[in-house]
């Protein structure tokens, strides 16, 4: 197995893992850092369940208030980090599936863009999106439009447990329907699935490359508390195979038309004005998570919300943050490595922004990590910037796809915290178990 990968493993579970340390959650404090931050809001309801998912995802329930009663708990939370004295410049409507609950999102986002001026949205969808979701979405402004295609094979989406949302054959004709609709529409396909089959993959990459598609991204199967059960039935995650789709199908296949943006994010060449990264935390040096399970990093400190709905909303409707988790506040060390982790997952770092930021240059920062980039050949220097080289992507995707499985975890701490606090609090029986996968 790749040693690089023992290496991303052991740094992420000794930065995450061991030396993360958590505290009571506290109350809002007053915003410190000027500038502006991201926004993330969490819509959790899905159609299906599906059996690989790593998501806060819930089984949509029409016939309740359920939906209602979560987007006004949303509001509720949003003005909350307002009157804190946060202003958010883009925001990222992920999920579950967003797009599923158009009506009351499209409201919401009005209702965001009231009280924030917001540069770009991008909104999560599935391949069943109806047109009246779409028509709704541009009304509002939305720019990125993502939609989870996983793979056009009936086989594989089969394996994925995602035959409800059609045949590959339909799923590429609705693709092709919302084609120059959007400024952005991408396309989520999953890959290292036990057993991937590279020529699938391939063909896969043939279809969107051929029809043209704005965005790809491409993520590694990430493990979960949720999808352990469905991994282990399908066989196990081999990193070998990771590494070979990664490095022998999807840079090849994709390499003359498109330009990694991320390690697994992939916009056209040909259409300069795709600028937006799939990746706020990127771009934005603060991010603020809003809704159930969400998580935020900001003021040196990351925080994770309620992971049950009844939890989440009886905490907002009591006037309070809905946190669960909080580490004492981050070493000044530990955000620099965090920044120059995501933006070499980002593919760049800029010298100047760095600098900006941290008010040191970063060669004299990060000396040590620097010689250890150039000497492992993962990056080169240009116009004042770092930007990884393919070697370099691959590595920083198996960063992060440690740093998301570790995030997994915070999710699954998440949920634990929020049943105590349940019990704590003698609540009625839960009503909305979250039930992605066989957890
Ligand atoms: C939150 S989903 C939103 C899209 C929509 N719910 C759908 O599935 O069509 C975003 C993407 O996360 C990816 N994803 C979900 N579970 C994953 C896992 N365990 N590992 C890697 N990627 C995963 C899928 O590719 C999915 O399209
Ligand atoms: S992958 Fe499936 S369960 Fe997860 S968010 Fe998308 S539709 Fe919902």
């Amino acid at each position: 197995m790749n040693l690089l990968h023992h290496v991303a493993r052991y740094a992420v579970n000794q930065k995450m893992g061991h030396s993360l340390k958590w505290e009571e959650p506290s109350e809002i404090s007053p915003r410190q850092r000027p500038g502006k931050s991201f926004l993330y809001i969490h819509v959790p309801f899905c159609e299906h369940i599906c059996p690989f998912c790593m998501f806060n995802a819930h089984k949509l329930n029409r016939e309740s208030s359920q939906v209602a009663d979560y987007f006004a708990a949303l509001k509720k939370e949003l003005l909350m980090y307002k009157q804190a004295g946060f202003d958010f410049g883009a925001a990222y409507v992920g999920g579950g599936t967003p797009a599923l609950v158009h009506e009351e999102l499209a409201e919401f986002l009005e209702f965001v863009q009231q009280h924030f001026d917001l540069a770009e949205i991008s909104v999560e969808a599935n391949p069943h999106v109806s047109d009246a979701a779409v028509e709704s979405f541009l009304a509002v402004g939305v720019d990125r439009f993502s939609i989870g295609v996983q793979s056009f094979d009936d086989g594989m989406l089969k394996k994925l447990g995602r035959e409800g949302y059609g045949s590959g054959e339909q799923i590429r004709e609705r693709i092709n329907q919302l084609l120059g609709k959007f400024r952005i529409l991408n396309i989520d396909f999953i890959f290292n699935v036990p057993d991937h089959d590279p020529e699938i993959l391939a063909r896969d990459l043939d279809i969107a490359v051929a029809d043209k598609v704005d965005q790809l991204t491409t993520y590694p199967l990430m493990e979960a508390q949720q999808n352990r059960s469905y991994v282990s039935r399908q066989g196990r995650i081999s990193y070998d195979l990771e590494a070979k789709l990664y490095k022998q199908v999807i840079l090849p296949k994709l390499r003359e038309h498109y330009t990694p943006v991320s390690s697994w994010c992939f916009s056209r060449k040909d259409k300069p004005e795709i600028d937006m990264l799939d990746e706020y935390v990127v771009d934005y040096f603060d991010y603020v998570g809003i809704g159930t399970g969400s998580m935020s990093l900001h003021d040196s400190r990351v925080q994770v919300n309620a992971y049950t709905l009844p939890l989440y909303e009886r905490m907002i409707n009591g006037g309070k943050l809905p946190l669960v988790l909080q580490t004492y506040e981050l070493p000044r060390r530990d955000y620099m490595l965090y920044y120059l982790m995501m933006a070499l997952f980002g593919r760049r770092l800029s010298f100047k922004r760095f600098e900006e930021v941290f008010g040191v240059p970063f060669k004299r920062a990060m000396w040590l990590e620097w010689l250890g980039l150039k000497a492992l050949d993962l990056v080169y220097e240009k116009d004042g910037y770092v930007y990884t080289n393919e070697r370099g992507m691959y590595v920083f995707l198996m960063i992060l796809r440690e740093f998301f499985t570790h995030v997994n975890r915070f999710r699954s701490l998440a949920k634990l915290a929020s049943h105590k606090l349940e019990e704590a609090h003698g609540a009625a029986k839960l009503t909305f178990e979250p039930l992605a996968g066989g957890d």
